[in-house]
C-alpha cells in the first residue's frame, strides 16, 4: 500500500500541523509524550520534523514516564547527557516502570515551580517527583511517576543469590519475561506510602484542582476502558497506585489525564489520554485514536 494511503502514518503529522496552527501563537507551550525507553529520536530535529511538530526555545515537552535516560553507567548515558544539555527546550518527566531508581536516588532533590524536582542536567532535563503540584506558564500539573511491571511474568532475579545460575536457566527455559533486581527492576517503582500522603497533603493545598496529571499508568477506570478496548477483561492488574488514582478519580477537579506505560497512542475519552511515540500539546488534550489492529497492547 502507498505510504500516502496508510492513515496510521498520515493522522500524526495532519493532527500535529492542526496543533502548530490552533496554538503556534503561544509564547510558550508545554508538550507531552510517552515511553522512550531510552530512545530519544523524537527530541532531535528530524524527530520533530517526523511528527509535525517544533518543539521552540524555552518550550516545555514532559514524558509520561519510561524515558530510562538513567539506566546504566556507560558511554552511552555520557553521550546522552552531552546531547539533552545543548537542547535549547526543557525535557521533565515523571518516573516510569523501567528507570534505574537507584541512579534517581543519586541525583539531589530541590524545589522548581513550587514541588520537588530531580536536576538529571541542570535547567534540560529535570524529573518532577511524585506527588507533586507544579505551575509552568501559568498550569498546574499534577505528577506522580511509577507503575507496576507486567513483564516480569518469568520472575525476577537476585544475581546475589546462590540459586542465581538456577533461576536464570529455569527463567531462560520459560520463555517469559524476566527482569534482575536493581538492573532492569527496581521495587521503587511503585510509590511507598509517604509519597501517597505527600501527593494528598499537596492536592488538599491546591483545593483538589489542577489543569492537568501526568501519571506513567493510569487508574483502575482507565484500565478497565483499556481493557474493553482490546476485549481483554483482566488484562491489567490493579495496584496501591491504580487504587490511588481510582480515588483522585472522584476527588480531583482537572481538565486532561496524560498517562503512557500502555504503548498506545489513544484517546480515551475527552478528559484522558494515552500516549506513547506521539507528541502533543498539553491543551489539545490529545487527539490520536489510533487502531491496534493485533488487538493486544504491547505492555511495557
Ligand atoms: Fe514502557
Amino acid at each position: 500500500m502507498p505510504a500516502f494511503l496508510d492513515i496510521k502514518v498520515q493522522m500524526p503529522v495532519l493532527y500535529s500541523s492542526y496543533y502548530i496552527f490552533m496554538w503556534g501563537g503561544e509564547e510558550f507551550m508545554v508538550y507531552v509524550t510517552g515511553d522512550c525507553h531510552g530512545d530519544f529520536r523524537r527530541f532531535s530535529k528530524k524527530g520533530q520534523k517526523n511528527s509535525g511538530i517544533k518543539i521552540a526555545d524555552d518550550d516545555y515537552i514532559i514524558v509520561c514516564g519510561d524515558f530510562a535516560l538513567l539506566w546504566a553507567k556507560n558511554r552511552e548515558l555520557e553521550y546522552n547527557l552531552r546531547w539533552f544539555s545543548q537542547l535549547p527546550y526543557t525535557v521533565l518527566w515523571v518516573q516510569g516502570n523501567h528507570e534505574n531508581y537507584n541512579m534517581i536516588e543519586g541525583y539531589p532533590l530541590e524545589e522548581w515551580h513550587g514541588g520537588k524536582v530531580r536536576h538529571i542536567v541542570r535547567d534540560k532535563v529535570i524529573l518532577l517527583e511524585r506527588g507533586q503540584v507544579f505551575t509552568i506558564e501559568d498550569k498546574t500539573f499534577f505528577t506522580f511517576g511509577g507503575a507496576s511491571s507486567h513483564d516480569i511474568s518469568g520472575g525476577i532475579l537476585d544475581r546475589g543469590s546462590p540459586a542465581y545460575k538456577a533461576d536464570y536457566r529455569r527463567a531462560k527455559r520459560s520463555g517469559k519475561p524476566f527482569r534482575i533486581l536493581n538492573e532492569s527492576w527496581w521495587e521503587h517503582e511503585l510509590s511507598d506510602e509517604a509519597e501517597f500522603e505527600e501527593g494528598s497533603r499537596n492536592l488538599a493545598r491546591a483545593g483538589y484542582k489542577v489543569d492537568y496529571v501526568i501519571s506513567h499508568c493510569g487508574s483502575n477506570r482507565l484500565q478497565k476502558a483499556l481493557e474493553c478496548y482490546y476485549m481483554s477483561p483482566g488484562w491489567f492488574g490493579q495496584d496501591i497506585l491504580t487504587n490511588y488514582f481510582e480515588e483522585l478519580e472522584d476527588k480531583l477537579q482537572y481538565k486532561h489525564w496524560f498517562c503512557g506505560h500502555y504503548h498506545e497512542d489513544l484517546r480515551m475519552d475527552s478528559r484522558h489520554t494515552i500516549l506513547y511515540h506521539s507528541v502533543a500539546p498539553v491543551e489539545s488534550g490529545g487527539v490520536y485514536i489510533r487502531v491496534n489492529k493485533a488487538g493486544f497492547p504491547n505492555q511495557g
